[in-house]
C-alpha cells in the first residue's frame, strides 16, 4: 500500500461514532454558533442552529417575533423546535440561550441528548455581543446589567448539563478540542456504568 492510500483523518477526532444529539447551552455570546460549527464538523454530524429554525417556521427573525407576539409566544415555538430537533437523527444543537430554562426541554435533552455547557463570564459575554442587535433581550436597557442578571438565575439551571467546558479567551479550535475530550471522556463513562 502507498503512502497515499491512508485516509488524511486516519486518527479520528474524539467522541466519533455519538448516537445522540449534542446540545450545546448557554448565554448568549458564550459561543454556541461558532464552537458547534466546528465541533459538528469534527463528529461528523450536521450543526443545527436553533435560532435559524425557529426563525424558519416562523417565516419571521426572533427580533420580530418578540415584537409582534411577544416572549411567551416564542418560547411555546422555541419547545416545539427544539422537540422536533431533538426527534430527528443526531446532530449538533446549538440551543438559544433560554431553551434549557423550559422544564419540558431540558427534560427532553436529558433523556435523549448530550448537554454542553459553555460557560463564560461576564466580561467575555459583554465583549461578544456588544453591537449586535439580533438579541431582543439585550437590546432595552443596559444590557451588561441584563447579561449579570440572567446569569444569576440561569447559571444554576445551566449546571445541570451533563458536560461544563469554561470558554474565554481561547481560540474557538482549543475550546472544541476540549468539548470533544470531555464528550470522549463522557462516552468512555458512560460505556462503563452500562457494562457494571
Ligand atoms: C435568548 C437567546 C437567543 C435567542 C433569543 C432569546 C435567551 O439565542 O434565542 O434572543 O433567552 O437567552 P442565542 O443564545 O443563540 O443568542
Amino acid at each position: 500500500m502507498n503512502g497515499s492510500a491512508i485516509p488524511k483523518d486516519a486518527s479520528p477526532a474524539p467522541a466519533r461514532g455519538l448516537d445522540r444529539s449534542v446540545v450545546l447551552v448557554g448565554l448568549m455570546g458564550a459561543g454556541k454558533s461558532c464552537i458547534g460549527r466546528r465541533l459538528a464538523k469534527q463528529l461528523g454530524l450536521r450543526f443545527v442552529d436553533a435560532d435559524a429554525e425557529i426563525e424558519d417556521a416562523a417565516g419571521r427573525s426572533i427580533s420580530e417575533i418578540f415584537e409582534q407576539f411577544g416572549e411567551a409566544y416564542f418560547r411555546d415555538g422555541e419547545r416545539r423546535v427544539m422537540a422536533r430537533l431533538l426527534g430527528e437523527e443526531p446532530c449538533v444543537l446549538a440551543a438559544g440561550g433560554g431553551a434549557f430554562m423550559d422544564p419540558e426541554t431540558r427534560d427532553l435533552i436529558r433523556t435523549q441528548a448530550i448537554s454542553v455547557w459553555l460557560r463564560a463570564d461576564l466580561e467575555t459575554l459583554h465583549a461578544r455581543t456588544k453591537g449586535r442587535t439580533h438579541r431582543p433581550l439585550l437590546n432595552k436597557g443596559n444590557a451588561k446589567e441584563t447579561l449579570q442578571t440572567l446569569m444569576d438565575t440561569r447559571y444554576p439551571v445551566y449546571a445541570e448539563a451533563d458536560i461544563t467546558i469554561e470558554t474565554g479567551h481561547d481560540n474557538p479550535n482549543v475550546t472544541c478540542k476540549r468539548v470533544l475530550q470531555a464528550l470522549q471522556e463522557f462516552k468512555d463513562t458512560a460505556q462503563k456504568d452500562n457494562a457494571s
